[in-house]
């Protein structure tokens, strides 16, 4: 298929845009490249445009037609939870009226395929540790907010002119499926415990008097690749009749603590470095992991890689 990937030149996209190419597809990046890096996607085709402008709709269009694109991969948002909060109307600006110049594009070229990167943030802080897609989805910040309601926009659109579409709520996306795709954004705990130790300085931990078994959060950590190869097996899946939308997570199933990253951390650069234990983060819910059931059993996908596997590839590509 002749794939264009939103945020394709992002630390997600330039992964999800390898392994097409890898399962023989043809791929076009759409990217503002205010994060994305165009020299990650070698010499797959750059659409350089802002998704939510006015022009985006004309130029997808353009972009449909020029390139023969059979389905989309839609991953460019904006991410930041802290920010989201600060900043809710540019986060909707962002976040839905991309989706909304998407389909309204999609729909005029006759394009009927989508996969959605949504995320675990639309369960908000729930009371169970491992979640289900059935479990009643409360964001608590704008960023989940935008997430679920781009998953309503996909599900509206499949009912009104037969789009197929598969939503993807990621976890707790790390790891780099190759040395030179590090995540380069220092936004999540890995990436951020790398470069207080690269600079010296000791790695907070946000709480430890969490009811978890060693008292810090726990979260369910996925390698970048897995998530990358669960789009391809995605779009494997809307081949067939699928019609009404479906939503799965896309986790390991299996619950890390901060302190155990930690430890991972330790066990993987094998030298000492300093922790501080410091009050909770506002937000946090105290574990979230996925239940992946659904996933197994839909689309045969299934994690390959660990914590460890997980850890080492991000400290082997951020060496670089
Ligand atoms: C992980 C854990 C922190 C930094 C993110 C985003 C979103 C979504 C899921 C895709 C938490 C703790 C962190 C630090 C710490 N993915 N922490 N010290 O908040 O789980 O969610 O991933 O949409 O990207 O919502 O990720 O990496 O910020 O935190 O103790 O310096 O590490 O408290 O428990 P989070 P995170």
């Amino acid at each position: 298929m002749k794939i264009l990937v939103t945020g394709g030149a992002g630390y997600i996209g330039s992964h999800v845009i390898r392994q097409l190419i890898a399962a023989g597809h043809e791929t076009v990046a759409v990217d503002d490249l205010t994060n994305g890096i165009q020299k990650r996607i070698g010499d797959t085709p750059l659409v350089k445009l802002d998704l939510a402008s006015p022009e985006a709709t004309d130029s997808l269009i353009k972009a449909f037609k020029e390139y023969s694109i059979d389905g989309v991969i839609h991953l460019a948002a904006r991410k930041a939870v802290g920010e989201s909060v600060e900043r809710p109307e540019y986060y909707y600006q962002q976040n839905i009226n991309s989706v909304t110049n998407l389909l309204l594009a999609m729909r005029e070229a006759k394009v009927m395929n989508m996969v959605f990167s949504s995320s675990a943030a639309t369960y908000g802080s729930p009371d169970v540790d491992q979640v289900n897609e059935d479990y009643l989805a409360r964001p608590i910040n704008p960023y989940g907010e935008t997430k679920l309601v781009g998953e309503w926009m996909m599900a509206d659109a499949a009912k009104a002119w037969g789009l197929k579409v598969v939503s993807l709520r990621y976890f707790n996306v790390a790891g780099a499926g190759f040395d030179d795709l590090a995540d380069t954004s220092i936004a999540n705990l890995i990436p951020i415990a790398f470069n207080a130790i690269k600079n010296n300085k000791p790695i907070q931990v946000f709480g430890t008097d969490w009811p978890t078994p060693d008292g810090s959060c726990v979260r369910d950590y996925i390698h970048v690749l897995d998530l990358a190869d669960a789009h391809i097996t995605a779009l494997d899946y809307l081949d067939q009749d699928v019609r009404e939308h479906s939503v799965f997570n896309v986790g390991t199933g299996k619950g890390s603590s901060v302190l155990a990253v930690i430890d991972t951390i330790h066990k993987v650069i094998g030298k000492d470095f300093d922790v501080d234990l410091v009050d909770r983060r506002a937000g946090d819910p105290a574990a979230l992991s996925a239940d992946v059931s659904r996933i197994e059993k839909a689309l045969g996908w299934k994690a390959k890689h660990d914590l460890t596997d997980i850890v080492s590839s991000h400290y082997r590509a951020s060496s670089n």
